[in-house]
């Protein structure tokens, strides 16, 4: 069934409401029974689902019953990152960051300077805020490198603005060199731009960029725990950044919508942060083995390195990815064919999951009928 127009819908609300909110795309998230979801990139392995599911069995009735307390896990976070406590705040994943981010600090007449392709919620947020985006892109056609030399230049250019990277980025799975990120948070500094640093796969590669806040008070990280510790069900990432600028933030009040559950099994999580150490270093194997197999049957495709819990090709093909998506998909597993995202024509991203699983997957993608 199709959504009716949304100027009939606007008329059915007895209340004014904003043309241009109608206009922006939203559906609700929808998974087929007995589909394998290999689109979203959660976190899909056997020991991070024994520790979640053991988690889950300690949380008590008061994490139900009572409000939010948040000094423990804050505590706690501050010792797994080695950030200050007063420099760390909860949200309700990072998708809820970035409204944060783009709410206070890019509203009342600043930009959001882009390095693209990136998350797409960046731009949701801004076209709901009303805020401008410069949009930098990062890859060339065909490219397997991120390239910043046009971010440099609008920054250089342009007015302060909030600026944006993902490292490693998605949904290219490139990554950054801690040398180039230096480089860009003192450009950053230097022209009076606040820059923010999405690092939510930077665990499956032994990136962070936390350390870095402590000398920069022009700069914002954003974690998310749904990958790396397979909550993306409860909802929490966190946002390091100075203690003045999470002082600023936290009167935006994120704290409302952290759940108490979601505290209890981060903070029991984090205690397993060195099995959860263990699962992102076998889903770099896991990665390294998919690849492998799917480029011996696929020897014109090129794997975008590091990645994540993912893995995103280039099949050189623009029509392929989807045509692959629908193969897939017809054995109830699904994908992300990229055509459509700027600098990744012709690619397509596939999210990890255990080692057997994935095995299955490069069969179907290696079949004899599948798309070449
Ligand atoms: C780069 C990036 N950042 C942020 C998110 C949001 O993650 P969450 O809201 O689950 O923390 C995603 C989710 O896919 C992502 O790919």
């Amino acid at each position: 069934m199709t959504a009716p127009p949304a100027a009939s819908r606007a008329d059915a609300v007895p209340f004014p409401t904003r043309p241009d909110v109608w206009e922006l795309p939203w559906e609700p998230r929808r998974q087929r029974s007995g589909v394998l979801n290999l689109k979203s990139c959660e976190l899909r392995h056997p020991v991070a689902a024994e520790l979640v599911s053991a988690a889950a069995h300690r949380l008590g009735t008061a994490d139900l019953m009572y409000y939010p307390y948040q000094q423990k896990l804050v505590a706690a976070l501050s010792d797994y990152q080695g950030h200050e406590p007063s420099g760390i705040l909860l949200t309700a994943g990072s998708d809820s960051a970035v409204g944060l981010v783009v709410d206070a600090l890019a509203t009342g007449g600043r930009s959001l300077i882009l390095h693209e392709p990136t998350f797409e919620s960046w731009r949701y947020y801004a076209a709901l805020r009303a805020v401008p985006v410069v949009s930098c892109p990062a890859l060339e056609a065909g490219a397997s490198r991120l390239e910043l030399t046009g971010l440099h230049r609008t920054m250089a250019d342009h007015p302060p603005a909030v600026v944006v990277l993902t490292n490693p980025a998605s949904p290219s799975g490139l990554a950054l060199s801690p040398e180039a990120i230096a480089e860009t948070a003192e450009r950053a500094r230097r022209a009076g731009h606040l820059l923010v640093i999405d690092e939510c796969y930077g665990a499956f590669t032994g990136i962070t960029h936390v350390p870095l806040v402590a000398s920069s008070p022009h700069l914002l990280v954003l974690r998310s725990y749904s990958k790396t510790f397979g909550l993306a069900g409860a909802r929490i990432a966190s946002v390091a950044g100075s203690p003045a600028l999470v002082s600023y933030l936290s009167r935006f009040r994120p704290d409302s919508t952290v759940s108490s559950t979601a505290l209890a099994l981060l903070h029991t999580l984090l205690a397993d942060a060195d099995r959860f150490a263990e699962v992102w270093r076998e889903v770099r194997a896991i990665r390294a083995e998919f690849v492998q197999e799917v480029l011996t049957a696929h020897p014109g495709w090129r794997a975008l390195d590091p990645g994540g819990n993912f893995v995103t090709f280039r099949t050189g093909d623009r029509a392929l990815p989807l045509r692959m998506a629908h193969h897939l998909d017809s054995h109830q597993v699904r994908i992300r064919a990229l055509d459509e995202v700027p600098g990744l024509a012709g690619c397509l991203r596939v999210s990890l999951a255990d080692a057997p699983t994935m095995r299955k997957v490069a069969a179907l993608m290696n079949d004899p009928v599948a798309p070449r």
